[in-house]
């Protein structure tokens, strides 16, 4: 273990995967085999369908769950919605917000994932919020200004930096099995850490935890969690096996 001792997260985004039955099943392997860590933090985002079981699985763990989306309110006439208020009900912990999926193929905008997340904070659940720039953006050097694009729409609200965890995930690099190298990833992230800076100063943008997602596998863990501004990862694909998943988290 590195001297540092802030918590790394290791956070297993299962997009569209995995039935109830599935669920349990992972948790049962997964439990049995995950070390007792003394800083990391292990995170699941299941698909809506999945929540209860993991809230019935996780209950007497250290583990953090919530939801992969919300909606920008409790309850009401949103049909195919889900609550971050039952999250909460439910003993979950975070919501996950702004993912390149939700925004390319169902067209939120960074008003509207502003929205959701002063929303899911306000009831005192913590907030990851996805940002990453396409290929064609990297390609005509507009990163950064997508980033502090994507940033701005939601630090513009009233956001707990407490509350607040940030993925960068490069679209380019989302299932794709095209990783961004350790000196883009460290680039992306010192500029997001600089961004946050500008906000909250030095001190309060040091402990928020940026995580790195795009083809995270066991292979290149290591590698990138050595870099200065890494907290840990956002975990797609690999996330989906007990054995890959675990690999990653005992990267640290
Ligand atoms: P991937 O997905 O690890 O399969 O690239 C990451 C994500 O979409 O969060």
């Amino acid at each position: 273990m590195s001297v540092n001792k802030k918590p790394i997260y290791f956070a297993a985004n299962w997009k569209l995967n995995k039935n109830p039955k599935e669920t349990r099943e992972f948790f049962e392997q997964f439990l049995k085999e995950l070390p007792a860590f003394k800083r990391s933090q292990v995170i699941v985002f299941p698909p809506s369908t999945c929540l209860e079981a993991t809230s019935q699985c996780l209950l007497d763990t250290e583990m953090l769950w919530g939801s992969q989306n919300c909606y920008s309110a409790a309850h009401g006439a949103f049909t195919g919605e889900t609550s971050a208020q039952t999250v909460k009900d439910m003993a979950g912990h975070i919501v996950l917000l702004g993912h390149s999926e939700r925004r390319t193929l169902f067209l939120e905008n960074d008003e509207f994932i502003a929205s959701k997340t002063s929303f899911v904070q306000s009831l005192n659940l913590k907030t990851m919020l996805c940002i990453g720039e396409t290929l064609k953006e990297r390609e005509s050097n507009d990163t950064n200004k997508v980033l502090s694009k994507q940033l701005k729409a939601v630090l513009s609200q009233k956001i707990d930096p407490n509350l607040l965890i940030i993925a960068y995930e490069p679209v380019w690099a989302i299932g794709t099995g095209k990783v961004a190298s350790v000196a883009q990833a460290q680039e992306a992230h010192k500029f997001i850490r600089s961004e946050l800076e500008l906000k909250w100063g030095a001190e309060i943008a040091a402990e928020i935890p940026i995580l790195y997602g795009g083809s995270v596998k066991p292979d290149n863990a290591k590698e990138l969690l050595a870099a200065a501004d890494i907290n840990g990862f956002l975990v797609g694909g690999a996330s989906l096996q007990v054995d890959s998943f675990l690999a990653i988290c005992m990267a640290d």
